[in-house]
């Protein structure tokens, strides 16, 4: 797992190793000091040899600037290789999300995967940044510090080969309950974010049910239990500081109690015992900073966890490896095709398909609500592979094809159709980067878009605020016609798409469509079955299944259910309330 991320490491590998090596400086600069101190002290102040006491200083003072100057050193390259590291892992991230097929965005998320991206990130790069820096930092102070000590005196050493196991086993107690803690909070983070994330979304949804009160609740639920884990988690880690310093005012007044003996008795100089507190200190204090470094990778694991998660999910849709490039015409066909969400023969929400459509016709297709119509056209541009069967385009199997070659010449208006924050002109060219103006503005008279453009003060230059919320339903969703039009498609679906248009409007736009583009193979996808009525055939779905496929006349002559609905909606019924 852990290899996973440190390919992500790449043009920072240099700061990685670089970052220790200084510390490792650091460290030998301050365990010096305190050694020269203690040389000062018994062979300077004792004689009053002036010349010697200046010459310690001298390198005292350079130990200290050397100190300085590699602590700097290594934290200015921990921070480089650190912030590079999630540079390079969110990008890593980033590009792995835009190759997910819709069903790998449905199996993650949103909301997670945006913790993913950010939390988590910033997670691992915390505890990168500590790695290289204090997990080196704490182990070699304490060896370095130890080796000092009993260089001063063996006998009074001998008191931290006791004070440390006892901290050690102290600090394991503490971290490893704080741990899970640690964890459930990071779960309520995801599930804040899940919560802000869809409050902020449907904001208005909100208001206009006045909901407002029900939020709030929420949203103070799980933050309570984030408080409440925290919480917990700290008030076990405040414990650290008293044990700590506990421990060291024990070793220091047992040092003191036999290093005075041991002065009086000859046995050990004064700068000894003096530079053996300063080691005490740094000894005990390394141990603390160690664990406290072992809890923040204990806590950065989970985030590991989850980014790599991200990274080792396969996309479930690939190219093939000689794949088709190009898409002959805009027939499509059905041939034995089951589809489900999920796996299993049980969970199919599309059965026993089977239908022929010949290049540029107009098929409509009617149904319930949930009776699966999105689902059936989103495969014709291969959004979902089948489970069974197949679908083909211009009589090649869709999984054949190279998916930019069909998606370009399948043009999708979603159902859940999206703008983007930019100027119209800048969204309409993501149907095609090289439209000219003309282009655009032919697209956008067939959409019946053009009309209210010309209204507005910057016309093709009025700025989209993000998600479309400057332009009203019906006109989004000519804009959204107008962006498929411009990829020039061979086959162009519209999944309920002029559904905030009205009927007049409706009409205009299917006529242009066929005067204009008769070629293009049309599906129409509408509740009112005046909206698709005069399709050269129309498929009725129900619960899955095709249980109509025809003219409107002939459907009203041999299709039951078929009647019902048209009859039903004549007098103003809805095809659900057949
Ligand atoms: N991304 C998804 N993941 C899992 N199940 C889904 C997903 N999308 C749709 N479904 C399920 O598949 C079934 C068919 O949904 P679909 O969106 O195709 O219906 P629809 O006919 O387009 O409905 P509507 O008229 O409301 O748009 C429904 O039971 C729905 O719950
Ligand atoms: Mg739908």
């Amino acid at each position: 797992m852990l290899k996973k991320l440190i390919k992500s490491i790449r043009q920072y590998k240099f700061h990685s190793i670089i970052a220790p090596l200084f510390t490792i400086g650091e460290v030998f600069f301050e365990v010096m000091i305190p050694y020269l101190m203690a040389l000062m002290i018994d062979n300077g102040f004792s004689s009053e040899d002036l010349p010697y006491i200046k010459e310690i200083g001298f390198w005292m003072l350079l130990c200290a600037i050397g100190g300085l100057a590699c602590g700097i050193l290594s934290g200015r390259f921990a921070a480089i290789a650190s912030s590079g590291l999630a540079q390079n892992l969110r990008q890593d991230v980033y590009y792995k999300i835009q190759e997910f097929s819709f069903e790998n965005i449905d199996k993650f998320s949103t909301a997670s995967l945006v913790t993913r991206l950010t939390t988590d990130i910033t997670n691992v790069q915390n505890a990168y940044q500590m790695v290289i820096r204090m997990l080196i930092r704490g182990p070699i102070m304490m060896i370095f510090s130890l080796i000092m000590a009993f260089m001063m005196s063996k006998s009074l050493s001998m008191i931290f080969l006791v004070a440390i196991p006892v901290l050690a086993l102290f600090l394991y107690y503490i971290t490893t309950h704080a741990h899970p803690y640690f964890k459930k909070m990071f779960d309520e983070y995801d599930n804040l974010n899940t919560v802000v994330r869809e409050n902020l979304i449907g904001v208005r949804t909100v208001k206009a049910y006045v909901r407002e009160e029900e939020e709030i609740g929420k949203f103070n639920i799980i933050s309570d239990l984030m408080v409440k884990w925290s919480t917990k988690a700290e008030s076990l880690l405040v414990l650290m500081d008293p044990v700590m310093f506990g421990a060291i005012y024990v070793c220091t007044l047992v040092c003191s109690y036999f290093g005075a003996r041991m002065i009086v008795s000859e046995t050990m100089t004064t700068g000894a015992l003096m530079s053996l507190f300063t080691y005490a200190v740094q000894i005990l204090t390394s141990m603390m900073m160690l664990s406290m470094v072992l809890v923040q990778i204990v806590m950065a694991m989970a985030s590991v966890n989850r980014i790599v998660e991200v990274l080792d999910e396969e996309s479930t849709l690939t190219n093939p490896e000689n794949p088709v490039m190009e898409v002959k015409d805009g027939s499509v066909d059905f041939l034995d095709m089951n589809f489900g969400y999920s796996e299993g023969k049980d969970k199919y929400i599309l059965r026993n398909i089977n239908l022929h459509i010949n290049s540029g016709e107009v098929i409509g297709v009617i149904g319930g609500t949930g009776s699966s119509k999105s689902s059936l056209v989103n495969l014709i541009s291969r959004l979902y592979d089948v489970k069974e069967g197949c679908v083909k385009v211009g009589g090649v199997d869709v999984r054949d094809y190279d998916i930019e070659t069909l998606r370009n010449k399948v043009a999708v208006v979603l159902q859940k159709n999206e703008l983007f924050s930019g100027t119209i002109k800048e969204n309409l060219r993501w149907g095609n980067e090289n439209a000219t103006d003309d282009e655009i503005i032919n697209a956008c008279r067939l959409a019946q878009a053009d009309e209210f453009i010309e209204k507005f003060d910057d016309k093709y230059d009025t700025y989209i605020e993000h998600g479309g919320r400057n332009v009203s339903g019906g006109q989004k969703q000519r804009l959204c016609i107008a962006r498929a039009l411009l990829k020039d498609p061979k086959i162009l679906i519209l999944d309920d798409s002029t559904s905030a248009v009205d009927t007049a409007t409706d009409a205009k736009i299917q006529a242009g469509f066929k005067s204009y583009i008769p070629d293009v193979t049309k599906f129409i996808i509408a509740q009112r079955i005046t909206s698709v009525m005069n399709a050269d055939k129309i498929i009725v779905l129900d619960e899955g299944e095709i249980v109509g496929f025809g003219s409107h006349d002939e459907l009203m002559a041999g299709n039951r259910i078929y009647k019902e609905v048209y009859e039903s909606q004549q007098k103003g019924g809805d095809f659900d309330e057949q």
